[in-house]
């Protein structure tokens, strides 16, 4: 099976969850965008979505679903986002479309996260996709040093403006073992805005195309 396809079948398999009445939390990328047409087909019963990056937005409008905006809703009973990796614990590593931040918003509002992949995205140890970091442009360089002085290799995602209007930094060669300790650190490193890493707030179940994995 081709990894579209594996994506397809994820992003239509979320639907599973999708309750009459709910607002949805809606990710970022190309596998979301599957999940978006799914969603599309329901649109009369849902009450709304709640977007991660003005890409969702625009495909959400597109397809007539109604747009919500987080501060005007409650709690979000379900939200349905993609990754870049995953372990088997769950935890994620994200941003590889730069709308990370927003994503961590909406992946803490809400009550239950379901991650889809392909089974590419799969492996035992985070780190070989480099990690997303979103930053103050500002402090690029400092977060950098602090990055390298980590034994990271940090490379700018040059041209790359986040929907806030932040730079990534993209960390390569970690090897991360202990991503809720390495997320924590990273957090608190001065003109981080967003870590890439989902490990204290990991997905909730995960959907390795068709395939659940809790
Ligand atoms: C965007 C993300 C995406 O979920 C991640 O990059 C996976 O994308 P795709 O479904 O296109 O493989 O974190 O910031």
């Amino acid at each position: 099976m081709t990894k579209d396809e594996e994506k397809r079948r994820a992003g239509r398999a979320a639907m599973r969850y999708v309750e009459d009445g709910m607002i949805v939390g809606v990710g970022t990328g190309s596998t979301v965008a599957h999940f978006i047409d799914a969603l599309a087909e329901r649109k009369h019963l849902i009450e709304g979505a709640v977007s991660s990056s003005k890409q969702s937005t625009q495909r959400l409008k597109q397809h007539g679903i109604a747009v919500l905006d987080l501060n005007a809703v409650g709690d979000i009973p379900l939200y349905v986002d993609g990754a870049d990796e995953c372990d088997p614990n769950r935890c994620l590593i994200k941003g590889g479309g730069a709308a990370l931040t927003r994503e961590k918003i909406v992946a803490a509002a809400a009550r239950v996260f379901i991650c889809i992949i392909d089974s590419s995205k799969r492996v035992a140890t985070l780190g070989g996709f480099p990690l997303p970091i979103e930053v103050i442009p500002m402090a690029r360089s400092y977060v950098a040093r602090e990055l390298v002085k980590r034994g990271g290799q940090p490379v700018w995602r040059d041209g790359v403006v986040t929907d806030n209007g932040n730079w990534i930094l993209d960390v390569h060669g970690l090897r991360i073992a202990k991503p809720v300790e390495l997320e924590r650190d990273l957090n608190q490193i001065a003109g981080v805005v967003t870590v890439g890493l989902f490990a204290q707030r990991p997905a909730d179940i995960v959907l390795i195309g068709a395939d659940e994995m809790h």
